[in-house]
């Protein structure tokens, strides 16, 4: 096992229930500590930029859209095995098929409002951690 970060954002859906506090308790809880957080409301252009992996998607203009809807939080979360231990913690993509005990089965509205995002890979985290943070934002 080994120390890693991964890139977290609790979505619109979320701070609009005020449940930033409630999902950062179940990533402490689970021995995930948030090393950098940052509430802001994205442009467009940041979200189409940061989603561009699925432009050609059908639901990509969509989930751009709500993800300009509200204030997000993005936050960097470390700990041993953190991206994968953080997809666990999440759940599913879609609300509907999360496991019981999981951010979007409790919290998830839709596979859109699913209440939170999750690094997918070493090489992702790295992209999305730079893409909010710099060095000095950072504190481990
Ligand atoms: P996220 O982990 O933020 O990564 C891409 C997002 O696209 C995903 O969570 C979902 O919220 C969103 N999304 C919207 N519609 C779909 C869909 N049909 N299939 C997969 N992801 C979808």
């Amino acid at each position: 096992m080994a120390l890693e970060r991964t890139l977290s954002i609790i979505k619109p859906d979320a701070t609009r229930r005020d449940l930033t506090g409630r999902i950062n308790a179940r990533f402490e809880e689970s021995g995930l500590r948030v090393i950098a957080q940052r509430r802001l409301r994205l442009t467009r252009e940041q979200a189409e930029v940061f989603y561009a992996v699925h432009k050609e998607r059908s639901f990509f203009g969509d989930l751009c859209g709500f993800m300009c809807s509200g204030p997000v939080v993005v936050q960097v979360l470390e700990g041993e095995d953190a991206i994968k231990a953080n997809r666990e913690i999440m759940g599913a993509t879609n609300p509907a098929n999360a496991d019981d005990g999981t951010i979007r089965k409790e919290f998830g509205e839709s596979v859109e409002a699913n209440s939170v995002h999750g690094s997918d890979s070493p090489e992702t985290a790295a992209w999305e951690i730079a893409y909010f943070f710099c060095t000095m934002d950072i504190v481990g």
